[in-house]
């Protein structure tokens, strides 16, 4: 069921702007009125009351609410008109039971399918000759072209087919398509994006008119897509990354696909410039032991590394760096110099922060200069997490920077700051804080059922960590709204520590089974609290009256616990 607060938010647009793209109106008085879409007429009948919010036609009698309007002409049900509207006004879609968001986002997938198949379909026929002309003079074969699923859309690309298959909420929730029923990706190239499990979630489209001011128009940010936490061809490249243990990281979409054909398929496009903590969560899943990072040899190259390498001691990952000749990038530099001139090229790769110290080191010309450098180094020393690799780069310092390994220990250790999370176990010297972060932790690695079925009868006051606690409660409040925690990384209050989490998870082989185990412990710890307290109270008033919530209490949890073991409902 969809919230009530949502209707009543539709009713306070004003009736008028959701129907005027559909029927032109005029004013009249104190109505407004236009022709009639429902039946056809020359003078017009059809009146819109603003004041009022509804609409009323005098010639064929349909008359409703917005709402109404949107169903009748957009042939839609009631919950995909509500949708529809919302999509439209930026309205977030509430719900008062937890199922329904379901089949949408399983629609928008189907969606996806049938235009990437469509665009497909099109490069391959005779229209589609100018696009796939272009694929081959860029020296792509029909069989790389396949594998990658590339299609392309021709400029007159028609929307009805995907109106005759899909509700009007879904295709405006895909982005696909705009307001006004043009196609997003219109003569362009397209690059199908997959997520890890395969299925297509996204596109970018790219122009072949040099002219163009966009050279990539990419899918917006949609219940399925977001830009920031995927990485193009991770779903061919994990079975390969697992495997091999280690992975190239290149930033375009031709760079990949490049890369694969020459025969190097662990390979994946981070889309863009700026690496995120997101896409490096998604890495760390597929386990590989190295990462490879290729980038441009000129400034913005230089840049990149900065930024990635922030990123990557943040999550605890230490990637090589290869450098490519400046204005080059995978694509044309494998286009040029072939696979004997890359592998060359990838001799040359370096630890990243290695690099960095060396680099550093090479700017401290002078005296001055060098203590600078070695002060920038410092800070970066300090961020490092794991206890081994800080060793490794300090020692490499110390000896390039002729510093003392203790000095420089010393001095790195009195400014490093602590990992949030370990932060918060210092600050409230919980015991039971490892427990409370790993149960958190599960409940975003879990299916939802499981998770559902994981915190219910569990209240809050069982964890003591205050930021567990809140994430709990926030945890709760998403399930009675039937919305997707993973969305919670992106809450101002809790997001990072979340993050935080996800990123130095430890890997569990059966989470569902840990996480009852956590669960059983978080119990039994408040039960302890619990007993205290009541404790306390008793000997302090004399009273008993506690004590039989107490029992009531002990026997739910025994209930739960039998519940949770057998697996019985
Ligand atoms: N990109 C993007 N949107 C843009 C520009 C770039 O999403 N407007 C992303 C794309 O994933 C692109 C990558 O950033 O592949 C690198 O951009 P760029 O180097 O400009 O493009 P190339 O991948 O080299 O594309 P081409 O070889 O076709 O010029
Ligand atoms: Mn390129």
């Amino acid at each position: 069921m969809i919230a009530r607060s949502v209707i009543d938010e539709i009713h306070r647009i004003n009736i008028a702007d959701i129907i005027s793209p559909h029927v032109n109106l005029m004013r009249k008085g104190r109505a407004t009125v236009g022709l009639c879409p429902f039946h056809s007429e020359k003078t017009p009948s059809f009146n819109v009351r603003e004041d009022k919010g509804f609409f009323n036609c005098f010639g064929c009698g349909e008359k409703g609410d917005a709402i109404t309007f949107i169903m009748k002409r957009r042939t839609l049900n009631y919950a995909d008109a509500v949708t529809y509207i919302c999509e439209q006004y930026n309205i977030e879609l509430k719900y008062d039971s937890k199922d329904t968001p379901q089949k949408p986002v399983k629609d928008m997938k189907a969606l996806h399918e049938m235009f990437a198949e469509r665009a497909k379909i099109s490069l391959f026929k005779p229209e589609g000759i100018a696009a796939l002309e272009y694929l081959k003079s860029r020296g792509f074969e029909e069989n790389i072209i396949k594998r990658f699923d590339l299609g392309w859309a021709p400029p007159d690309i028609s929307i009805t087919p995907f109106e005759n298959s899909f509700t009007g909420a879904v295709i405006a929730g895909s982005g696909i398509f705009s307001k006004y029923r043009k196609c997003l990706f219109a003569n362009r190239i397209l690059f199908p994006i997959h997520s890890a499990t395969g299925a297509c979630i996204g596109f970018s489209g790219r122009t072949m008119d040099p002219a163009e001011r966009s050279k990539y128009i990419n899918s917006p940010e949609t219940s399925l897509f977001s830009k920031r936490h995927e990485l193009y061809n991770l779903h061919n490249a994990k079975e390969i990354m697992k495997k091999d243990k280690s992975c190239f990281i290149v930033e375009g979409y031709f760079d990949a696909i490049r890369m694969v054909a020459a025969g190097f398929p662990q390979t994946v496009a981070i889309m863009g410039t700026a690496f995120t903590k997101e896409q490096v969560a998604q890495l760390k899943r597929y386990s590989a032991e190295e990462y490879n990072l290729i980038l441009d040899g000129d400034e913005a190259g230089i840049k990149a590394m900065m930024k990635s390498r922030d990123i990557a001691i943040e999550c605890d990952i230490y990637p090589n760096v290869i450098f490519l000749p400046a204005g080059e990038d995978p694509d044309t530099f494998l286009k040029n110099n072939g696979k004997e001139g890359f592998d060359k090229i990838l001799e040359t790769r370096q630890d990243l922060l290695i690099h960095t110290i060396k680099n550093e080191r090479g700017k401290g010309t002078d005296n001055n200069k060098r203590f600078n450098r070695l002060n920038d180094i410092k800070s970066i020393l300090e961020k490092i997490k794991n206890p081994y690799r800080q060793e490794y780069y300090l020692k490499e310092t110390a000896s390039l920077f002729e510093v003392s390994e203790q000095t420089l220990s010393d001095d790195v250790s009195s400014g490093k700051p602590k990992n949030a999370v370990i932060r918060y176990a210092k600050k409230t010297g919980n015991i039971n804080f490892m427990v409370e972060k790993d149960f958190i932790t599960y409940l975003f690695l879990l299916p939802e059922d499981m998770t559902e079925h994981l915190t219910a009868d569990l209240p809050q006051e069982c964890f003591d960590d205050e930021t567990f606690r809140l994430i709990y409660k926030k945890i709760l409040e998403f399930f009675a709204q039937g919305d997707n925690i993973i969305e919670l990384r992106n809450d101002t209050e809790v997001g990072e520590t979340i993050a935080d989490m996800l990123i130095n998870k430890k890997d569990t082989p059966d989470c569902y089974s840990a996480a009852i185990d956590c669960k059983t412990k978080l119990m039994i710890n408040f039960c302890d609290k619990e007993r205290y307290k009541i404790a306390d109270q008793i000997t302090s008033t004399g009273e008993s009256g506690n004590l039989e919530a107490y029992m009531e209490y002990l026997r739910n949890i025994n209930k739960h616990q039998k519940k949770t073991y057998t697996g019985e409902d």
